[in-house]
């Protein structure tokens, strides 16, 4: 049975103050680094940085030069400290992978086995922030560094882990090294990056809604409501029954957001409802792209359907009527 396609979208003037924190002060400088140890002779490696979710620099495979993947990261440090940290990575790079190596160390680890890092810093609006550093092997929680003690501590309690976390901590100069890094340089940093890049921080990219109905048996009717092509990745979808927002239980079912390849994000909500009991039914999206607007599309069964591209320039002709009509407003006054 085909399910009847929904779309229709209705801009509400509703006002929903303090809805959005400001997402200045609250910022995430993130780095990982994959290292596949096949064999003996060749250790596959891989690392990028993130800004929140902006993946902003990365490791040449091979040659390990840094790569600027936006156009603001080479301009935000001088150019003293981009060669500082490409110095400090190849070292790094190279040491940890000959501490981890099986054949260098006192330890014996089958091949192939990965390594996986992710260390950085959080910034949080009150200008406190976090930093941390984690090493996992083969997928599993293995070894962290207390930054604040510069020790480092094992996270499993295999004899592999007793070992490199002993060995680790004969490694004085490395860790303060690392401290340095992850308590000062990160947040600094981070600072310059998000002065920079604001740009890329505050893009914002507009939802587009389908509601659909999906029937696995005759009795049940079940509402999917899918949003695509956000950004950023913070939004409220919400199921209204006559008008009542439907509180989230047993007949409801949000995904989590999931990415999409252009760095936009997508879920989709579930309702289920009993076929034909009367109600209207309509997805409700708050998205920061919409300001204090928000979409909402109904499910109406005896409706035809609209394509995704009068969509979105119904949506467009809604936003510059609107905007048209606030700058003629503001004329007259
Ligand atoms: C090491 O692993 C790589 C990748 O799997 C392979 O191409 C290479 O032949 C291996 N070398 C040895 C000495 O086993
Ligand atoms: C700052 O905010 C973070 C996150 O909200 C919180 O964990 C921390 O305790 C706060 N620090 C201070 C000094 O208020
Ligand atoms: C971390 O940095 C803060 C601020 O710069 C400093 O007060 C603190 O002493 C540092 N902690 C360590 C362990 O270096
Ligand atoms: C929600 O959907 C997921 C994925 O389809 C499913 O595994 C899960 O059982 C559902 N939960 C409820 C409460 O319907």
């Amino acid at each position: 049975m085909q399910a009847p396609h929904r779309l229709l979208l209705l801009f509400l003037l509703l006002n929903l103050p303090g809805m959005w924190a400001d997402p200045e002060g609250s910022c995430k400088l993130h780095i990982f680094q994959t290292y596949i140890f096949h064999n003996t002779s060749f250790v596959d490696t891989s690392s990028w940085a993130t800004l929140e979710d902006i993946v902003f620099a990365t490791l040449q495979k091979y040659t390990r030069d840094l790569c600027y993947l936006r156009p603001w990261v080479y301009p935000a440090l001088p150019e003293a400290e981009w060669e500082n940290l490409q110095n400090l990575f190849k070292i790094y790079l190279h040491n940890l992978i000959l501490s981890l190596s099986s054949d260098a160390s006192p330890y014996q680890i089958p091949h192939p086995y990965v390594f996986q890092c992710t260390a950085g810093c959080d910034l949080y609006p009150n200008g406190s922030y976090t930093k941390f550093y984690r090493l996992a092997y083969n997928a599993d929680d293995f070894l962290s560094f207390d930054v604040d003690n510069s020790v480092w501590k094992r996270d499993q309690k295999s004899e592999l882990a007793a070992q490199v976390e002993m060995q680790f901590n004969t490694f004085i100069g490395f860790s303060e090294t690392l401290q340095l890094l992850l308590n000062v340089t990160c947040v600094d940093h981070m600072k310059k990056f998000i002065e920079y890049g604001r740009a890329d921080l505050e893009r914002q990219e507009l939802p587009v809604a389908t509601v659909f109905a999906r029937t696995p048996s005759p009795a049940q009717l079940l509402l999917v409501c899918r949003v695509t092509g956000f950004y950023p990745r913070s939004i409220s979808v919400a199921w209204l029954r006559d008008g009542q927002e439907v509180p989230p239980g047993p007949d409801t079912n949000t995904s989590a957001i999931l990415p999409n390849a252009d760095l936009t994000y997508q879920l989709r909500s579930v309702l289920a409802v009993a076929p034909h009991d009367g109600h209207s039914y309509a997805c409700r999206v708050r998205h920061r792209s919409l300001g204090t607007r928000s979409l909402l599309i109904p499910w109406d069964s005896s409706k035809t359907a609209l394509s995704v591209g009068i969509t979105i320039v119904v949506l467009l002709a809604t936003a510059a009527a609107l905007a048209g009509a606030i700058w003629h407003y503001r004329r007259r006054r």
